[in-house]
């Protein structure tokens, strides 16, 4: 009853980050940390799966499984690059013996994108510089001046973290390079990723250990970035990608338009709690793919165009007051798994939506007009993680919610921010209510049943 309808999520078993996202040979190829005997963090392979669209995935044979002496322990999170035609993918062999941590980075190639041959270590064990712990991973490849550049998630010895980057001429041999980052960012770097747009670039990263600061920061652990290229490292001005609950681990790629999409794991290390697992064997999601820009120092995200492909029955309303509240059931609108924007230019008072309504339990989606803040609250939704998130946002101007069976994702303004979480509503739980302190007249509502 939790499984996702347009996201994808593991037949069974325990999924977290998005690996190897590589458009290629004009389909998209996309992989997942998956372990397919249970629901723990355990036995990590890579699922695989490819799409022409990013919308009707078609599941492939696993791509690594964790059987070798170099990724024994676990074939952890990588990336995927082309060279000759080939897909290249890297990522960390993790292993260990009597609890003593080593880790590999390593190659696996393929010409027919689906048959997946293991070159073992690029950069051994042996290799990582002593500055570094073992806890040493995540490797994502792009290209810059025609240099391969890897860029690896870190743990110094004195237990902070960082990101480090290697690079090479060939994809074989790999050098490092330096250090990234400056600040302070808790115990470990996972995950980090690097990209380009137009003039701009960013440093993406998931760090471990930073302390909550208000609003700020108060998940288990963050995702994020730096707007700046990789030599400005003094500048750690470190933005959070998500405002929600479980958001960990993205990785991003260049789509067929040749823009910059993100992919997020729908979940948090070390946070098992999910109703899924019980009921149903399986548990987390991937986000939806989500467009990049990078505009006025900062990230936007806007939900990746071919999801409008998922669209049925769409109901418009257009120039609707809000006298106090607003049912939109009574036009039909409600359900758990939908698409819906609500255009809320001019808005001058405080706007509160409810979704997933039931019996007894509700998610609020709030703005304070006055205190300029946005809220994702999660206190009454049903089952699993409960708890309220909340960002400050000058204006609030769009909302554009994506509400698939389990989870939720709510774009404000064309991407300035995102809330993403994971809900467990009781199955009739299908209610919508908007409610305005003052009358207003929204300029337009859309809907379409997914
Ligand atoms: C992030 C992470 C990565 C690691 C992978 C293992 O969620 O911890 O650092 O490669 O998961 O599954």
């Amino acid at each position: 009853m939790w499984k996702p309808k347009f996201h994808i999520a593991p037949p069974h078993g325990l999924l977290n980050d998005p690996n190897g996202l590589i458009y290629w040979n004009k389909e998209y190829h996309l992989f997942y940390q998956w372990n397919p005997n249970g629901c723990e963090h355990k036995t990590k392979h890579w699922a695989h799966l490819k799409s022409k669209d990013l919308i009707n995935w078609e599941t492939l044979p696993i791509a690594l499984s964790p059987t070798d002496w170099f990724d024994k322990n676990g074939c952890y999170s990588g990336s995927a690059i082309e060279k000759d035609g080939e897909i290249y993918l890297f990522y960390t062999g993790n292993v260990k013996n009597n609890d003593i941590r080593e880790s590999y980075q390593c190659l696996a190639t393929s010409k027919d994108g689906i048959n997946f041959e293991k070159k073992g270590p690029v950069i051994h064990d042996r290799d990582i510089p002593k500055e570094y712990t073992r806890h040493f991973r995540d490797p994502k490849i792009f290209i810059e001046n025609g240099i391969y550049k890897m860029v690896i998630g870190a743990q110094r010895v004195d237990l902070t973290g960082t990101v480090v980057v290697f690079s090479s001429k060939d994809l074989i041999n790999w050098s490092f390079d330096k250090e990234v980052i400056n600040g302070d960012f808790g115990f470990m770097c996972e995950c980090p990723d690097f990209i380009t747009d137009k003039d701009n670039s960013a440093l993406l990263f998931s760090p471990q250990g930073i302390k909550a600061n208000g609003d700020l920061y108060n998940n288990r652990y963050q995702s994020g970035y730096i707007i700046r290229d990789l030599e400005e490292i003094n500048q750690n001005n470190f933005i959070e990608l998500d405002r929600g609950f479980e958001f960990y681990a993205p990785q991003t790629f260049i789509d067929e338009f040749n823009k910059n999409v993100l992919i997020g794991w729908m979940g948090m290390p070390e946070e098992l709690k999910h109703p899924s697992i019980e009921n149903e064997n399986w548990v987390h999601s991937l986000t939806l793919p989500r467009t990049l820009e990078i505009k006025n120092n900062k990230i936007l995200q806007t939900p990746h165009p071919n999801l409008k492909k998922l669209r049925k029955d769409e109901i418009t309303l257009e120039n609707i007051t809000v006298n106090e509240i607003l049912n939109l059931s009574d036009f039909n609108i409600s359900g758990d798994c939908y698409e819906l924007i609500i255009d809320l230019k001019n808005l001058n008072t405080d706007f509160k939506i409810d979704l997933r309504i039931g019996e007894n339990e509700k998610t609020t989606f709030s703005y304070d007009y006055k205190n300029k803040k946005a809220t994702l609250d999660r206190n009454i939704s049903g089952a699993g993680y409960d708890g309220s998130r909340s960002c400050s946002l000058e204006v609030l101007e769009k909302i554009h919610i994506f509400m698939d069976n389990s989870s939720v994702e709510i774009f404000l303004n064309d991407g300035e921010e995102v809330f993403t979480g994971n809900i467990y509503p009781n199955k009739n739980s299908l209610g919508i209510e908007i409610m305005t302190k003052m009358l207003f007249t929204i300029p337009m509502i859309k809907f379409f049943k997914i």
